[in-house]
């Protein structure tokens, strides 16, 4: 059956993260009259100075929890009658994962189940609050698919799931769980696995903000391995613009992949930024004054600071997504190429030096405790 579903009242969970808040962004950009809900636990990875303009409107509402939490869940779901959950929160670091897997348990697997029942039980079970119209959105990971060779074809939804790291593991578990519920239950889920995102507001423990930040800075750019592995880019709001096709016109109970058709080795990624910055620093001599350790701003290039470090523990050589389907059925195509996603965030970065300066001074850190004790 083609479902058609028009959300009105959302509630987003992750909402205060990179993904996030940007789906946030370009949500109310198209939706402005919508009432949209972001439930964040706001975690190292959370940060509400990426929410301040969404947060001085009247439809928006920041929640501060846990979604494992499902009484709280439960009461946002009656309380603000939402038609809608879109499922960012996660633990989403890979590096993170192999150092401290169970918080990636608990989060990504448990939380999500957590979501599912909460859900089950207003949606499906109380006679007062039982709807047909409503839609569980689960926003996943090229990265369950495990790893491909160079050659292989890119992932389709029939691939099968092979996933190699805790944070892919438990994104699979959580995929088979949302599936079930739809299954077993009847739920009105639809799954989303999306390639590799780049854009504003992205965390600077990820490879693209990390190279521009130690790029600005003066400090290594740590290449894992022999830099070839290969990860598929898409920019942000080319994966909001999806998961709303998803959301809308997407049948239950069905996954979709997103992706930007962008495959990249990590040193082509390191070695494109890097061109760009020396050609920014060439253009605007503010920089050298502003960034006065960056190899441009001393007459140097900055791929003098790559470096190559150890590899990943199971590092996956390859992603690569095949969108047919998403494009074919829901008519999805990504808006950005690369390179004008790329200067895009790039010069994101360079504006908003006080977003990624709280960050690593641990300012933002010092006054969520303040906040939120
Ligand atoms: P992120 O780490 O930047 O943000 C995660 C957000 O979830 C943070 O705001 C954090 O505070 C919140 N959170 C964590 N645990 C929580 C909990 N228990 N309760 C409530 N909130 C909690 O992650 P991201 O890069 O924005 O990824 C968002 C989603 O998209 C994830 O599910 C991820 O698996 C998926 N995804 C990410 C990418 C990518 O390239 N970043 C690609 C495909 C899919
Ligand atoms: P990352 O941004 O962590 O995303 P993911 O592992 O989920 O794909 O890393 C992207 C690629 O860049 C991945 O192959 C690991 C590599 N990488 C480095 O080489 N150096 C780094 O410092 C980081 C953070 C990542």
């Amino acid at each position: 059956m083609t479902e058609h579903h028009k959300p009105e009242r959302l509630l987003v969970t992750g909402g205060a993260g990179f993904i996030g808040c940007n789906f946030i962004h370009y949500w109310l950009d198209q939706h402005p009259h919508d009432h949209v809900v972001a439930l964040d636990a706001l975690t190292y990875a959370g940060n509400l100075a990426s929410l301040e303009d969404a947060r001085s409107r009247d439809n928006f509402h920041l929640v501060h929890g846990d979604i494992c939490d499902t009484e709280l869940v439960e009461r946002l779901l009656r309380d603000h009658r939402i038609d809608t959950l879109v499922h960012f929160a996660a633990e989403s670091h890979v590096d993170r994962s192999i150092h401290g897997p169970d918080a990636f348990i608990e989060t990504n697997i448990v939380g999500t189940h957590s979501l599912l029942k909460a859900a089950k039980q207003v949606w499906l079970d109380d006679p007062g609050t039982a709807t047909a119209d409503h839609r569980f959105h689960h926003v996943s990971t090229d990265e369950v698919y495990g790893s491909l060779e160079p050659g292989d074809p890119a992932f389709a939804e029939t691939t099968p799931y092979a996933p190699n790291s805790p944070y892919s593991a438990s994104k699979a578990a959580s995929d088979h769980l949302v599936r079930a519920y739809h299954h077993t239950y009847g739920l009105n889920v639809v799954t989303s696995n999306c390639s590799n995102n780049y854009g504003p507001y992205q965390f600077p423990e990820k490879l693209i903000p990390l190279v521009i930040i130690n790029i600005l800075h003066g400090k290594p750019l740590p290449i894992y391995g022999d830099g070839m592995n290969i990860r598929d880019w898409l920019y942000v709001d080319d994966h909001a613009r999806g998961i709303e096709l998803c959301i809308q016109q997407g049948q239950v109970g069905e996954t979709y992949n997103i992706g930007g058709n962008e495959e990249r080795t990590n040193i082509d990624i390191v070695r494109t930024l890097c061109t760009l910055l020396d050609a920014r620093f060439q253009a605007d001599a503010s920089l050298a004054a502003r960034f006065p350790d960056a190899p441009p701003a001393n007459g140097q290039a900055s791929d003098s600071l790559i470096t190559y470090v150890k590899d990943r523990p199971g590092h996956d050589r390859r992603y690569a997504i095949d969108a047919t389907k998403t494009e074919q059925t829901l008519g999805y195509q990504p808006v950005e190429t690369f390179e004008r996603g790329m200067e895009k965030t790039l010069d994101w970065y360079l504006a908003n030096e006080p977003w990624w300066q709280a960050i690593l001074s641990g300012e933002y850190t010092q006054w969520l405790e303040k906040h939120y004790a």
